[in-house]
């Protein structure tokens, strides 16, 4: 049965402020003013996280080389900080100060700047994201190695894009659940499901991973809900309004929302039962 009412995705989006206009363009720059205007930080929040997961990962699987699924790319904002070391408020400098290196828009330029930045983290990303030009800049320069640019909340991978996502270790994902349901992330297993990957993933208040850890506790997955980060500013008083409205209907703690003006998100870590990293050793 659909979901429908102000708790339900399509619900929570209609209170929840836009930044639509600014997915699916050719080039970063508005993406980042927009992002920017409400402090969103949620990347550069997860990203000790997802490093800290991967080298846990590393060891635990003996295997240097990983193969990272971004679920909502866009433009390959976590890959550059997780192959750079930059923070988030270096790259939205980099992007958007008039004098900021990647203020500019040619494509060989950015491409220079990122790989003058690597760190060699020895990461193999694959984005998925259906706002095409974004994923398609993220290839194009380099901050991504593969895209997977359908739409699959609504449809199959095709087969290159199945190839794609074959062999993953670690499926991450920022801002994206919500846009992206269990629809998405189970396309993205079943594809991968050989290699057992993991997941990790930042779920704004107030999406909810229930769905997603139910669809992966169908492969064997375990679920466990680690910590709350912050990830933008309300927008306005009436989006506040509206969000604490619906986390309230929805059983959520809203303290943290309530004292600070930020919308937080939680962290799902989803392995198998014997992975899951000790409870006491936090990402
Ligand atoms: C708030 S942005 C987050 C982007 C990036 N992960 C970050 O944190 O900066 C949300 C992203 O979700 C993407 N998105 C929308 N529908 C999607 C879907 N069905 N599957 C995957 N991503 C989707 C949008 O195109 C957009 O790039």
């Amino acid at each position: 049965m659909t979901k429908t009412g102000p708790s339900s995705p399509d619900g929570i989006r209609m209170v929840k402020h836009d930044f639509s206009a600014s997915y699916n363009r050719d080039w970063p720059h508005s993406y980042l003013k927009a992002h920017l205007a409400l402090d969103y930080i949620i990347p550069d929040r997860a990203k000790p996280v997802f490093l800290s997961i991967f080298d846990r990962y590393r060891s635990l699987r003996q295997k240097d080389r990983l193969k990272i699924i971004d679920i909502g790319c866009s433009y390959g904002i976590n890959a550059a900080l997780l192959r750079t070391d930059m923070s988030l408020d270096d790259l939205y400098a980099a992007y958007a100060a008039e004098d900021g290196p990647l203020a500019g828009r040619r494509s060989v330029d950015h491409r220079a700047f990122f790989e003058s930045r690597s760190v060699g983290a020895d990461l193999h990303i694959v984005g998925v994201d259906p706002s095409e030009r974004a994923a398609r800049y993220a290839r194009s320069v380099g901050l991504v190695d593969a895209i997977v640019t359908t739409d699959l909340e609504h449809t199959e991978p095709t087969v290159p894009e199945k190839r794609a996502l074959e062999g993953a270790d670690i499926i991450i994902s920022t801002g994206s659940v919500g846009y992206a349901t269990e629809r998405t992330f189970a396309r993205i297993y079943a594809a991968a499901r050989i290699s057992r990957p993991w997941v990790a993933a930042f779920v704004m208040h107030p999406y909810s991973y229930t769905d997603i850890a139910t669809m992966l506790a169908s492969h064997g997955l375990q679920s466990r809900e680690v910590l709350a980060a912050r990830q933008r500013r309300f927008s306005t008083a009436s989006e506040q309004h509206g969000l604490l409205e619906v986390m309230q209907e929805r059983g959520f703690e809203t303290r943290l929302e309530r004292t600070t003006g930020y919308i937080y998100a939680s962290f799902h870590l989803s392995a198998l039962p014997d992975e899951m990293p000790d409870q006491r050793h936090r990402p």
